[in-house]
């Protein structure tokens, strides 16, 4: 790796780090606060810790959306809950992959994306932290559409996805065999053109059995913090204000 990428890896992560800072400090006392899966979400650990180390988290409990995140959690000692503990969230801090100009979101990147999204409609508040550089103006512009299939469907649904024109590509682990997600389903990344109508093509897929899950996060999200090389700023997605 040259200087100039570890430079800029070094830069994105401080990106991350910096709205993960701002989406901690929306957590309160007392509140269910659901968390997602990746660098960014779990970048946000560490100011929840301090947070509560201060005395500022009275009673609240996080519900995490993956094993990774719960060993981080436990790590900074805090509390940690299960859906069924807490069925409701005040609300829920997840990363993106790539997200539009309306807050649309393609997630999926690490293979939580069901569970990120049981979580994230479970929140009155779904706040989805990034650096800047996961903006584009298309979803699937950059980012290939994770879709997540039971495998006894596995042949079939791939056929489906293809004539969507996703033309999808089994994700593999190291060793060869396909990435299981903790729900033991397979994911297809689809290489989808850059989606003029993301809602349509979301009701296609939770409209077919076999598909278990997928990235499109379409209208869930109530506020996206973005950090970049001018700072914090966020968007809020129509209707949502
Ligand atoms: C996990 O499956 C994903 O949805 C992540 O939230 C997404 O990949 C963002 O990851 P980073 O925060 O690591 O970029």
């Amino acid at each position: 790796m040259n200087k100039t990428s570890f430079s800029s890896l070094e830069e994105t992560a401080a990106f991350k780090r910096a709205a993960a800072a701002r989406a901690a400090t929306l957590v309160a006392p007392g509140m269910a606060v659901g968390l997602g899966h990746g660098s960014t979400a779990v970048a946000a650990v560490p100011f929840l810790g301090e947070r509560a180390r201060r005395g500022e988290l009275d009673g609240t409990v996080f519900v995490p959306a993956a094993h990774f995140m719960a060993v981080a959690l436990r790590r900074e000692g805090l509390p940690v809950a299960s859906l069924d503990d807490a069925p409701e969230l005040a609300l829920a801090i997840d990363g993106a992959d790539e997200i539009d100009p309306d807050g649309n979101c393609v997630k999926g990147g690490g293979g939580a994306l069901l569970y990120e999204k049981i979580v994230g409609q479970a929140a009155r508040r779904l706040v989805i932290v990034a650096d800047a550089g996961k903006l584009a103006p298309r979803l699937c512009t950059r980012h290939a559409l994770p879709v997540e299939i039971t495998p006894f469907a596995l042949a079939s649904e791939l056929r489906f996805l293809a004539a969507l024109g996703g033309n999808p590509g089994l994700r593999l682990r190291p060793d060869g065999d396909p990435m299981r997600t903790e729900r033991g389903n397979v994911i297809a990344d689809c290489a989808f053109a850059p989606l003029a109508d993301p809602a349509e093509l979301a009701a296609a897929l939770d409209a077919r059995a076999g598909v278990a899950g997928h990235g499109l996060f379409v209208g869930l999200a109530s506020r996206i913090i973005l950090a970049g090389p001018d700072g914090v700023r966020e968007i809020v997605p129509p209707g949502k204000g």
